[in-house]
């Protein structure tokens, strides 16, 4: 059944934040040619694909997340030549590209929302937008009591007195969907990176887009990801649908093959996310399952069965970390990291790996407040961190200017990184893990080496009949859950997770204190640990096994 799978449904995607991955220039920003040049590094780890967080030209309020040009690269991260050229040398190691689409909000710089300042209140320019008048004495007080995810109101006043929306920073003004000049201008951005060769689009903040027209107050002012008038909302569905229209209408014969676009849909219940597994929708939504879990065999088991009740793996890609959250090694402890990375790669359908990652990067607990960059950590005046931790520019080399992150000539003297790295950064470099054969990046290279060989992993084969086993579906004995037979849990304690796929493959992993006696089993294919001398499973340890 894998060759009636498109390209996308059991791939390994790696997502690049440009500007902490490879610097080519010195000027201790990472760049479009630093990644072009480390495209080996990436060849050799095994991925299928490549998801840039944005390049666009920005003024940096949220990392790029603020685009003042949707059609162009940031002049510090290179061209669009250089794009092209990235494109084309990723081709040739058979690595597809992906690229971020922001359509909730631009950036304050953005020439429509410049435009849109200076044409004032009611004109035609700032329809495409959300401004309104304050509520209360002189309109002092915001429209509506919306939060702004990184601290304060989503309202900011303008000289004029009217306020805009801004669900995250006030460098981030939202987009009006409802005036048909914003839709028709995104179309025009989705041809222009489609054309361009990528293979794909990640929505961002996929759940938002759409805001109630009433703009109503919430429930209250706690920010939260259930539906409401700013998250949810069934128009947006309708816009996918008009989206899914324009990637089929790409040739799925030639490169890159089928394209793929992959929501960011954050949600409180499986209810929620249900309705953007829709099949004419949005190819795909990733599950934040393995994100949100603690690290424990029954919340993870649960998340697993929830997820692939509703799909068959594919369609909602699993994900340990990204740039928004925490590192594993950090949310989860060393052991329980590495056994994670060998959960993530031997379920069904596509995984992503955030850059660094494959390293056992830790989050960077100890940035000094002055080198913080989030918008979270100015917004809420350093109550919330922020996320800058786990964008700290990657680790080549052992030693050296920057660890290798500026090039690797000695006799340069490249700029800082622009978020500092730890002294111990070197321990974690790609130089010093490639040698060591217990180190994590070991450990992906050879998961991702035996997932690409293995017919039982990525989209793997549907068993028949018996699927379910001792977890049945999670839909509660009702129709057959979509995903029913990709995995099949095995009797195992409740502490441990073990299951199987077909043909002969059979993944354990023990969460608990009690060492855990391996399933029968022919071979034990990979480990992300020792065993005990018994060859029992040690706690926070994980085996592929061959059955
Ligand atoms: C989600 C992105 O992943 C995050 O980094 C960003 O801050 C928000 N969306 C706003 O664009
Ligand atoms: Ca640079």
């Amino acid at each position: 059944m894998a060759d009636n799978n498109p390209w996308w449904a059991d791939a390994v995607v790696y997502q690049v934040y440009p500007r902490s991955f490879a610097d080519s220039n010195g000027d201790g920003i990472g760049d479009l040619d630093g990644l072009t040049s480390r495209l080996p590094y990436l060849s050799e780890l095994g991925v299928d694909a490549l998801w840039l967080t944005p390049f666009y030209p920005s003024p940096l309020a949220d990392g790029g997340y603020d685009v003042s040009d949707y059609r162009d690269v940031d002049p510090r991260l290179g061209t669009l030549a250089g794009f092209d050229a990235l494109v084309a040398r990723a081709r040739e190691h058979g690595m597809r590209v992906i690229v971020d689409l922001v359509p909730n909000h631009c950036s304050s710089a953005h020439p429509l929302f410049q435009a849109a300042l200076a044409a004032g209140p009611g004109s035609q320019e700032r329809e495409m937008f959300i401004f309104r008048p304050g509520r209360g004495p002189g309109g002092d007080l915001p429209p509506n009591n919306w939060p702004s995810n990184f601290g304060g109101s989503a309202w900011t006043r303008v000289p004029d007195g009217q306020w805009y929306l801004h669900l995250f920073d006030a460098g981030q003004p939202d987009w009006n969907w409802r005036d048909p000049r914003v839709p028709r201008m995104f179309e025009d951005i989705i041809r222009f990176w489609l054309d361009r060769g990528v293979a794909g689009l990640r929505v961002d903040v996929a759940h938002g887009i759409f805001k109630d027209p009433e703009l109503a107050d919430a429930a209250d002012t706690v920010r939260s990801v259930r539906p409401s008038g700013y998250y949810h909302r069934p128009e947006t569905l309708e816009l996918y649908r008009s989206w899914r229209a324009i990637l089929d209408s790409y040739p799925a014969d030639v490169w890159p093959g089928p394209r793929t676009a992959i929501g960011e849909v954050w949600y409180d219940t499986y209810a929620t996310l249900q309705p953007y597994l829709a099949p004419d929708v949005l190819p795909q939504v990733f599950n934040f399952e393995l994100v949100t879990a603690q690290w424990d065999a029954l919340a993870i088991r649960k998340g697993i069965d929830a997820t692939l009740a509703l799909t068959t793996g594919s369609r909602a890609p699993w994900v340990i970390g990204n740039h928004d959250v925490v590192r594993p090694v950090t949310r989860w402890g060393v052991a329980p990291a590495r056994a994670a990375a060998l959960l993530l790669l031997a379920l069904p359908g596509s995984a992503y790996v955030y850059q660094g990652e494959e390293l056992g990067l830790p989050e960077v607990l100890d940035i000094p407040d002055s080198a913080r960059q989030d918008p979270a950590f100015r917004r809420t005046g350093g109550k919330v961190r922020g996320r800058d931790g786990c964008r700290v520019p990657l680790p080549w080399e052992r030693g050296g200017a920057s660890f290798g992150f500026s090039g690797t000539d000695p006799a340069s003297s490249p700029a800082p990184p622009w978020l500092p790295q730890p002294a111990y950064w070197g321990a974690y470099s790609v130089a010093a893990e490639r040698g060591d054969p217990l180190s994590f990046l070991r450990l992906y290279q050879a998961a991702l080496r035996l997932r690409g060989e293995n017919p039982a992993l990525g989209v793997g084969e549907l068993s028949g009949g018996a699927a379910g086993g001792a977890a049945g579906g999670a839909a509660g004995g009702a129709a057959a859950p979509a995903g029913e037979g990709a995995i099949r849990w095995l009797d195992a304690p409740d502490d441990a997770l073990v299951f199987a796929r077909d043909p002969g493959f059979v993944f354990a992993a023990n969460l608990g204190s009690r060492p855990l006696p391996l399933p029968p089993h022919r071979e034990v294919l990979l480990a992300s640990g020792a065993l005990a001398p018994d060859g029992a499973l040690p706690r926070d340890t994980a085996v592929w096994l061959a059955t």
